[in-house]
């Protein structure tokens, strides 16, 4: 590609790619990828309801006077259930009944010997009632082993699988894909799509899942929806979840002043194996990466809960056990697009240091629906008074990527700022995902996929070497 030969001096590149422009639409509810999986468990004698009472969004039919409700296995994704990987955590939805909460595992599909029993909870959010969501921990996995797990006893049984992560050690392979503001429209499925077809082993999102809010009243049957979407990849491998703001659903005007209700609801992470007081910020490690995940929407201020966790975290990188620190948070801190600019900078001002310090290998974000990757710079020098706020060519810094471009109702951010700075070497409004994949203890690939190419085709990609073990200068 002309834009990626670009790509030598100092000068970085802005693509001069233009997608095709499409009306970005979410996909109607009744598109293919929402469709529930059929099965109901066997009609009950029930007292008929008036016919007023059924709810708009109906689960179940009526058939003179038998209602057969139906308890359908729906929404399924997975995640890490501990740090390590030696846990995973199910999370899936009935709609109008609770039905069975165990899950049975194993390293066969006629072999699920171990069970685990899952708790549940619902949520109101104004008129909407949740349907019974599901979470469960299965235990006791053995690193790099395939299992099929199943639930849905007594109704429809479902069974899917995914394969624990291998145990952290420094020199493991891994491949990861990194997803950002996805949503629900034709381009998402085109993200979800590419990504597919590239294969990856899990996802690291960055936030901004299902974009419900950009609906009257937040309509949460989009939060049912995306997660129907994305269960043909995210109930086979863990994805690593980052809160955006368009997971806050704070709506002090119809009442809705929980901030993060339906997420936290919804989403499970690992916190408390991490240290964490709180499910927004936490870490895993997968294979040689350290991955940890902030939160741009909670406090970080100093002596705040986030602040304190961060700060005893990074003393607790162990780069010769995982020698991949990798940062996710939403909003990036160095973005020269028009949008959302300089939103992540008192996070930076509060953080960046640290991670020029502990020599963070890679950072994030997402929020600006665009695509960007820095070169390694920081800017940490400032002190009110001695006017160094420029930033600056940094070997200790991390690689800054901005992958926000999963493809939402919101559109593409196509307005970058003039000049390109000097720490931006590339950017592109395009819509994509990328992929990271870690070879051993020195040396990562990282390529960009924009969806208008065939999903093989990489638009961006550059082999970043280890802070820790080959500090080398890699950004070409
Ligand atoms: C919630 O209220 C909105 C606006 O009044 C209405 O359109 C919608 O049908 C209601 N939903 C439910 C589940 O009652
Ligand atoms: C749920 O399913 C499991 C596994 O088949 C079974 O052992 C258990 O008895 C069921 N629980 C209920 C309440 O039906
Ligand atoms: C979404 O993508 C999948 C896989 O490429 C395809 O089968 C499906 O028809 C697409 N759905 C829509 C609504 O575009
Ligand atoms: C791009 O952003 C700048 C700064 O916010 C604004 O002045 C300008 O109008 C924007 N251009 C377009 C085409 O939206
Ligand atoms: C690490 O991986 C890179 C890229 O595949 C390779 O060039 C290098 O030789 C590997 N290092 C070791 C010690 O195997």
């Amino acid at each position: 590609l002309a834009a990626a030969a670009a790509t030598t001096g100092h000068a970085g590149v802005t693509s001069p790619y233009r997608r095709k422009l499409e009306a970005t639409a979410d996909m109607p509810f009744d598109a293919d990828v929402f469709r529930v999986p059929p099965g109901y468990n066997a009609p009950q004698q029930v007292r008929p309801p008036a016919v007023s009472l059924i709810p708009p969004i109906c689960n179940g039919f009526l058939v003179s006077h038998l209602v057969f409700r139906l308890v359908r296995i729906a929404q399924v994704h997975i995640t890490l259930g501990d740090q390590t990987g030696t846990a995973m955590t199910v999370s899936w939805v009935t709609a109008s009944e609770l039905g069975n909460g165990t899950v049975r595992y194993g390293p066969s599909p006629d072999r699920m010997e171990m069970s685990a029993q899952g708790t549940h909870t619902r949520y109101d959010y104004f008129n909407y009632t949740s349907g019974f969501i599901h979470h469960c921990t299965l235990r006791n996995l053995k690193h790099g082993v395939k299992y099929y797990y199943a639930m849905g006893f007594g109704h429809t049984v479902r069974t899917f699988s995914f394969t624990a992560p291998p145990k952290p050690g420094p020199d493991v392979p891994f491949k990861f894909g990194l997803i950002g503001d996805l949503g629900q429209t034709f381009d998402s499925n085109s993200t979800l799509s590419h990504y597919e077809a590239n294969g990856g082993d899990a996802v690291l999102f960055v936030g901004d899942l299902s974009y419900a809010d950009a609906y009257p009243l937040h309509d949460n049957r989009r939060w049912d929806s995306w997660a129907r979407f994305v269960e043909r990849s995210v109930a086979y491998q863990p994805w690593i979840w980052t809160a955006g703001n368009h997971e806050l659903d704070y709506a002090p005007e119809i009442g809705e002043t929980v901030p993060f209700k339906p997420f936290t609801r919804r989403y499970r992470t690992p916190y408390r194996a991490a240290g964490s007081t709180e499910p927004l910020w936490y870490s895993v490690k997968v294979a040689s990466a350290h991955i940890i995940v902030l939160s741009s929407y909670s406090s970080y201020g100093k002596y705040t809960p986030q602040w304190t966790w961060l700060s005893d975290e990074l003393a607790r990188v162990d780069r010769k056990a995982t020698p991949w620190l990798i940062v996710l948070m939403h909003s990036p801190w160095y973005n020269s697009n028009n949008y959302h600019y300089m939103e992540g900078e008192t996070m930076r001002v509060q953080f960046e240091s640290w991670l020029v310090a502990a020599k963070v290998d890679i950072v994030l974000a997402g929020h600006v629906h665009s695509y960007e990757r820095s070169r390694r710079f920081s800017n940490v020098a400032y002190n009110i008074v001695n006017g160094k706020a420029t930033p600056v060519r940094d070997l200790d810094a991390p690689v800054y990527v901005t992958i926000g471009d999963g493809g939402n109702i919101e559109g593409i951010a196509n307005n970058f700022t003039e000049p390109q700075p000097s720490y931006s070497a590339f950017r592109e409004a395009s819509f994509g995902h990328a992929t990271l994949e870690i070879k051993n203890r020195t040396h990562a690939y990282y390529a960009w996929h924009r969806n208008h190419d065939g999903a093989k085709a990489t638009a961006d990609s550059v082999w970043l070497t280890n802070r820790h073990h080959l500090p080398t200068d890699d950004s070409k």
